[in-house]
């Protein structure tokens, strides 16, 4: 008989996911008027390849806009902070990533990166990648969940945490400060912080970032369905449903959906069946674009302050560098 001190085992999917919270997310996902799935289920291996193919679209400006900001703006930011360590939320490939740990190699700071990610079998790939390229550097990726409380290996200080690729804007506005404040409890006071998020511009060049003419990124949409068939046996039919990305003006953001062609009916064992009408959609993706302001309340929200604003000449993405906001009692 199992006693109240044995400890408990947590079925993995194969990507490293916990299934009864997967089921769970699911269920309340697909329960809701407007059902949604959480996107960090698009990141099993084919998903995160399918997102750096996204990263090399020509319609997808947000990476190389970022990029090049990280490009002509590090090494001057690096040299003012000399950080020892480079923590890293949501790393995926960790491409762009290399400009920063260029940086720091070049002025000598480097000790080590700590990648964090949910994708496992990816972070892995990564780090090993990273390795090879910086044999100087101890590379300590960690499996964590930025949306709960998550982990971090000893760090080495001073610490630059950084959060590239307007991964924070996929989430909600009390979700995005929610995981800004898990960022800034990790961090002691002389530790800095910068955050990628992509600006707002002309509606069309946003729109035709998320609608790529290639169909790649309706391929990345289309996969969540497939883990879900895969990790859970459910039996989305992925020829029954298509990509649709918009910008929503109103609330600054481009929703994603994957719209069901005809009334279905989809069961997913131990979480449900869910029932479709033709041109229902499940939200599966959110990406907001900021301003300043927007950007700045964020911070305040999560006890941040921000430092710098870095943007180049296109006004397109930003480099939000900030500190830990200390208050003194
Ligand atoms: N930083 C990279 C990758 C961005 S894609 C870039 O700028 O190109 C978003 C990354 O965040 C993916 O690698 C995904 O696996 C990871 N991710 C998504 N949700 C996450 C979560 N809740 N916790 C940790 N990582 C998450
Ligand atoms: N955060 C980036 C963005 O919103 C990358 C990204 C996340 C993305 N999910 C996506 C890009 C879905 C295309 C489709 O643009």
């Amino acid at each position: 008989m199992p006693g109240p001190t044995d400890p408990v085992t947590t079925a993995l999917s194969p990507g490293g996911l916990d299934l009864d919270a997967m089921r769970s997310d699911v269920r309340r996902g697909l329960s809701q008027p407007q059902k949604e799935l959480d996107p960090k289920y698009f990141y099993d291996e084919r998903g995160s390849d399918l997102f750096e193919q996204i990263t090399r679209l020509p319609e997808y400006y947000p990476t190389r806009a970022e990029r090049a900001l990280l490009e002509a703006r590090m090494p001057e930011l690096i040299d003012e902070i000399q950080p020892a360590s480079l923590v890293e939320l949501g790393a995926g490939s960790a491409s762009k990533t290399r400009v920063i740990l260029d940086a720091m190699t070049e002025s000598g700071s480097a000790v080590q990166y700590v990648p964090v990610d949910v994708s496992a079998e990816f972070l892995e790939k990564t780090a090993r990648r990273l390795r090879d390229e910086y044999p100087a550097i101890r590379i300590d990726p960690a499996v964590g969940d930025f949306s709960s409380d998550f982990h971090l290996p000893a760090i080495e200080r001073r610490a630059l945490f950084a959060f590239l690729g307007s991964t924070i804007g996929n989430f909600s506005e009390g979700d995005a400060v929610a995981i800004l404040t898990r960022i800034a409890h990790q961090m002691r006071a002389d530790d800095a912080f910068i955050l990628g998020v992509d600006l707002r511009k002309d509606h069309a060049v946003i729109e035709t970032a998320y609608n790529d003419s290639a169909g790649v990124t309706a391929e990345f949409n289309l996969n969540v369905l497939r883990v879900l068939n895969r990790d859970l046996g459910a039996d989305f039919d992925l020829s029954a449903f298509t990509h649709r990305a918009f910008y929503n003006a109103g609330l600054h953001r481009i929703e994603m959906h994957l719209v069901a062609k005809t009334p279905q009916t989809v069961r997913i064992p131990e979480v449900g069946d869910f029932e479709f009408l033709a041109g229902e959609s499940i939200r599966t993706e959110l990406s907001h674009k900021y301003d300043r302001g927007t950007v700045a309340t964020l911070f305040d929200e999560a006890g941040f302050c921000l430092e710098q604003w870095l943007s180049g000449e296109d006004e397109a993405f930003a480099i939000v560098v900030g500190s830990r906001r200390w208050n003194r009692i």
